[in-house]
């Protein structure tokens, strides 16, 4: 990608070279956006790229780490240089380790809210004067259903994305005037590569997990990423402030069934 402006929207999205965040890339290209590819893992968004480059789209891989304080700026100085425009941001990337309340250190409390938190916090503030020229803003925060329900072991992420929940809102109630929406996408339970950074026995974590979700499986990451196209998409220009969940019923409560 090289430096200039774009006459197409263009969306930010971080976490970008996997899972939900690489499936909202797809889907984003697929209608036209110019797809910035943020994450830390520079071979995974590079492969995400080539997919959107080969199906004729246009993507910019950035690599940094979000929990660092210069990354927002990085972000859209690379983005504007490259598309002169940001009209939507997707954020997506994610820290999770799981622990019970005799497990926290500060570390453990600074990496969740570093990255789940502070960084889509700096990123958005970065991105407003850009999504304020927008004629199509938006901005997509990627909850959890842990941030309305108690998970065992889930105490830390859980309230990242609880945290992130009332930013929405705080937002979409600023930004309205702005024409600016925000709104959440809370997901549970979708088969990513995220439960392996915390699960030593991914089988058991597996099945455990598809036996809490009331429609008795994971879901996918495009399940997931067509609900962020949709409530970022101009189709849905009333709607701001929503958490919606994406969960196959996780939030609904354990089945009976499984013994909950
Ligand atoms: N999978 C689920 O069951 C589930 C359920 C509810 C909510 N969610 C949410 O869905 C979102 C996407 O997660 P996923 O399931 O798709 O997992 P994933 O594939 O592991 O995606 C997370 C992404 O975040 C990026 N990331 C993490 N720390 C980062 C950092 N410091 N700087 C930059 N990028 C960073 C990772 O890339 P690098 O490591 O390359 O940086 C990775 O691509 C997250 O917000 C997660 O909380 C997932």
């Amino acid at each position: 990608m090289s430096g200039g402006s774009s006459n197409n929207p263009v969306v930010i999205i971080t976490g970008a070279g996997s899972g939900i965040g690489a499936a909202t890339a797809r889907r984003f290209a697929s209608h036209g956006y110019g797809v910035v590819l943020v994450g830390r893992r520079q071979g995974l968004l590079d492969d995400v790229r080539s997919d959107i480059v080969e199906g004729g789209g246009s993507a910019l891989v950035v690599t940094v780490d979000l929990a660092s304080d210069e990354s927002a700026e990085e972000v859209v100085a690379r983005t504007t240089s490259a598309y002169g425009r940001i009209d939507v941001l997707v954020n997506n990337a994610a820290y999770i380790q799981t622990g019970v309340l005799d497990d926290v250190t500060p570390e453990l409390v600074d990496r969740h809210f570093d990255v789940n938190v502070r960084a889509p916090l700096l990123l958005t503030q970065a991105c407003l004067a850009h999504l304020r020229r927008s004629p199509e803003a938006s901005v997509v925060n990627v909850g959890s259903s842990l941030g309305s329900i108690v998970m065992p072991g889930t105490m830390l992420y859980g309230s990242t994305k609880a945290a992130l929940e009332y930013l929405t809102r705080a937002w979409a109630y600023q930004l309205a005037s702005d024409r600016i929406r925000v709104n959440c996408i809370a997901p549970g339970v979708i088969d990513t590569p995220i439960h392996a950074t915390y699960s030593d026995n991914l089988e058991k974590t597996y099945a455990d997990l598809a036996r809490r979700v009331p429609m008795g499986r994971m879901g996918t990451p495009e399940e997931v990423a067509e609900w962020i196209w949709i409530v970022a998409s101009p189709p849905t220009s009333w709607s701001t402030g929503n958490i919606i969940h994406v969960d196959g019923g996780h939030v609904l409560g354990i089945p009976e069934a499984a013994g909950g």
